[in-house]
């Protein structure tokens, strides 16, 4: 691994051997995939996703050359998520096989009957039975693996449980093409040793005298100046490339003004006992906050160090009001940083939106503004800032509100109701202090801010003690800048409830919450066990250089039920999955909407020109598949050198080729329209994004070909890679309304645009 190479030629001869076969020109998918149909609308995607990751061909054995072909897609089986994974975090994915000229079994054995079609890995270990398949087009059944191979072989019968007959066709997962590569390492190695000697010779002298530029070395010299970056924690069990190591982001780094001696009280140490009596209050009787109140985001002491908060805390104060009600805010900024409040996900009035030179300027330090909030609509909503959100939200200015209904469908009676956010917080190497933001522009531009220590309620500690048998509803959002959590609680199902704008028609059993930023769901969970249950975020991260998944498991929060109070029975039985009726009137009045065609498309990609060398190459290289979902920061030292100055997040209108700011779309108040949402594949670097419409409402009709029997209204909506969503705006408020990806960094990279409603 230390072996460093050095030498241009070197890297020429790599390159030109290696580069037209490792960097992929996108035919790599085979003939069968790229013969799906692809819809008028956009000849960019499949009609079940990007046939180059949701499609492989299958290959026929020696024996069956010219005689057997077929292919699998792999569907997103619709459900209440945009992403299925099982509770550990595999991607769950419903096989569709299609076989053709076909002869009879017989042909390839005598006994033979049958084909049967398995699902096996790598390793060849587990090996399941998909079922039995003909020729034509057949969904054989769900898989749940990070990395796969289908095998159809030729049986006795058609209910072989083990694999006996001769194999026909096989072919490999789209993940698999994530190989261990030790090229990236080469490149790097060279690169960085190219890199030092480049330095040497007086070619970073250009570099701004303020701060360090890409091509500059870290010097220890400099760790005592202001403007020296500390480097971000690793995970110790992956691997990092050394020739990355040097390079610092091209912006200096910012670090909040420590909270005043003595901080604000009540300080952020009481916030899970706050929690904790908030959540026994709404229980009782929920204690509504005033018609109109101050709300102070300033400098605290958090449990992870210098941070800010609303109200002396992090979370700041739940906001607990009646549908229907109006709440004063005067909202004070006592931070160094321009801010503004935006109000995730109400529909209010445009000009108390929150969002900075379009609904009104940012509040400068030491002033103040006044918002007037209005909740048509019952549901779990969050405020945060809008200018910097990934300094400012990340430093801890997030805080929910609870819009209670005054008619229809009453919440189930619980024991204990708990609003919970998550999010996570990114250290230094040492693990002593919280890692310094970008001061001129945000760093972590290409996948977001990961952190490496997880929070509930804004602490790494947070627990609640419940009786048992105590049904809990957690009221989750997600106020992570870029991190997706899978969440699960420590018993084998919960009940999915709802989601951001209120409850889904039909209640149901789910064994984890998929939850990206911004995203909210509700769910009720009955503790019956004793002792702790851990609330886990279980994900498989890419480790992007050794080609292969990593497991994740942390623990976000713990519930201790007692081992003496047994809480009274429920006033309603858990155990039964209810149905919404006025939610089911009121998203029945958009049905015949449903089958409307598309109004517009939005395309979701990610540019980059002048990427420093070796980046641009790993980045091309990287590019041979991209996974539905970035669950983890495994590349923590590229991701945070590229600034909101190096990449370009892009939103782009489709038919038009408009993009960002240029997009000029509008809708008349009252109308309905259909937006598709495509992730490109065909990008320099793809993720996920949650794509979030201010002001407005929307149901997710339809995914990759799929249509959404139980949609929920949402504001936000998680894009996977390769897939495209189909949303159904209700236009229902007037005004200029930001559409942009929620992940911050992306954000501040460009992804944004604004949809007027008049
Ligand atoms: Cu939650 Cu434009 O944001
Ligand atoms: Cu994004």
């Amino acid at each position: 691994m230390k072996r460093r190479f050095t030498g241009i030629s070197f890297l020429v001869v790599f390159l030109v051997a290696f580069g037209a076969v490792l960097f992929p020109s996108g035919n790599v998918a085979a003939q069968t995939c790229s013969a799906l149909e692809l819809p008028a609308s956009d000849p960019r995607v499949g009609v079940h996703g990007d046939p180059d990751l949701r499609c492989f061909e299958l290959v026929p054995v020696p024996a069956a050359v010219g005689r057997a072909t077929g292919r699998v897609e792999l569907l997103h089986a619709a459900g209440p998520f945009t992403v299925r994974v099982t509770p550990d975090g595999e991607h769950v994915w419903r096989l569709r096989v299609r076989l053709d000229a076909l002869p009879e079994p017989a042909a390839f054995d005598e006994d033979a009957r049958a084909y049967v079609a398995w699902a096996t890995t790598p390793v060849l270990r587990p090996f399941v039975r998909l079922g039995p398949v003909g020729r034509g087009e057949q969904v054989v059944g769900d898989v749940g693996l990070d990395k796969f191979i289908v095998l159809i072989s030729a049986e006795a019968s058609d209910t072989v449980t083990e694999r006996r007959g001769p194999l026909v066709l096989r072919g490999t997962s789209p993940s698999m093409r994530l190989q261990p590569d030790h090229l990236p390492f080469l490149l790097s190695e060279a690169a960085g040793g190219m890199d030092a000697s480049m330095a040497m010779a007086g070619a970073g002298a250009e570099g701004k005298a303020a701060h360090a530029a890409h091509g500059d070395i870290a010097d220890p010299n400099d760790l005592a100046s202001s403007n020296a970056w500390p480097h971000p924690a690793m995970p110790d069990d992956i691997v990092m490339l050394s020739g990355m190591m040097p390079r610092l982001p091209d912006v200096a780094p910012f670090t909040p003004a420590p909270a005043p001696a003595p901080a604000p009280a009540p300080v952020d140490a009481n916030a899970q006992e706050r929690a904790n009596a908030q959540a026994r209050a709404y229980t009782q009787a929920p204690g509504y906050t005033p018609a109109s109140i101050d709300l102070t985001a300033a400098p605290i002491a958090r449990q992870q160090g210098a941070g800010y908060g609303f109200d002396g805390g992090t979370p700041g104060p739940t906001l607990r009001v009646r549908q229907g009600s109006t709440l004063g805010v005067r909202f004070h900024n006592r931070t160094e940083l321009p801010l503004t409040v935006h109000w995730h996900g109400l529909r209010l009035e445009n000009r108390f939106d929150g969002v900075p030179g379009l609904t009104q300027e940012a509040v400068a330090p030491g002033g103040s503004f006044d918002y007037r909030l209005t909740f048509p609509d019952a549901g779990l909503f969050w405020y945060h800032p809008h200018e910097r959100a990934d300094i400012a939200q990340d430093l801890g200015l997030y805080g929910n509100i609870v819009v209670d209904p005054v008619s229809g469908d009453q919440p189930n009676p619980v024991h204990v109701e708990v609003p919970l956010m998550l999010d996570d917080v990114l250290m230094t190497v040492g693990g002593d202090a919280p890692m310094p933001h970008g001061r001129e522009a945000a760093t972590h531009a290409l996948m977001g801010r990961f952190g490496d220590v997880l929070l509930a309620n804004g602490r790494s500690d947070w627990s609640m003690r419940v009786a048992r048998g105590s049904v809990v509803r957690f009221l989750l959002t997600n106020s992570a800048n870029t991190r997706t959590f899978n969440l699960s609680f420590g018993v084998d199902s919960v009940k999915l409830v709802g989601g951001d704008v209120g409850n889904y028609v039909h209640e149901r059993w789910v064994r984890s919450v998929p939850i990206s930023p911004a995203e909210r769901y509700l769910v009720e969970v009955r503790y019956d066990g004793r002792g702790p249950h851990a609330i886990t975020n279980r994900v498989h991260g890419i480790d992007h250089v050794m080609g292969a998944f990593v497991a994740r498991v942390d623990t976000v929060g713990l519930v201790v039920v007692d081992d003496g109070a047994v809480a009274p029975p429920p006033a309603h039985r858990y155990g039964r999955l209810r149905t919404y009726a006025a939610v089911a009137r009121d998203i029945d009045a958009f049905r015949e909407h449903f089958e409307r065609p598309v109004d517009r498309t939005l395309l979701l990609r990610m540019e980059a020109d002048s990427l420093p060398f070796p980046l641009d190459r790993l980045m091309r290289l990287d590019s041979a598949y991209f996974h539905p979902v970035e669950w983890a920061g495994t590349m923590p030292d590229m991701n945070w050198i590229l600034s909101a100055n190096d990449v370009r997040w892009v939103l782009e209108d489709a038919q038009t080729g408009a993009r960002g700011h240029d997009i000029d779309w509008d809708f008349s108040l009252g109308s309905v329209a259909r937006i598709r949402i495509v992730n490109v594949r065909e990008s320099l670097h793809a993720m996920q994004h949650p794509i979030h419409l201010h002001g407005q409402r929307f149901l997710v009709i339809e995914q990759d070909g799929m249509r959404n029997e139980d949609p929920v209204w949402k504001d936000t909506v998680l894009v996977p890679v390769g897939s495209w969503v189909d949303i159904l705006v209700d236009f229902s408020n007037p005004g200029h309304w930001m559409l942009h990806c929620h992940i911050s960094e992306h954000l501040e990279a460009g992804m944004h645009t604004v949809v007027d409603v008049r």
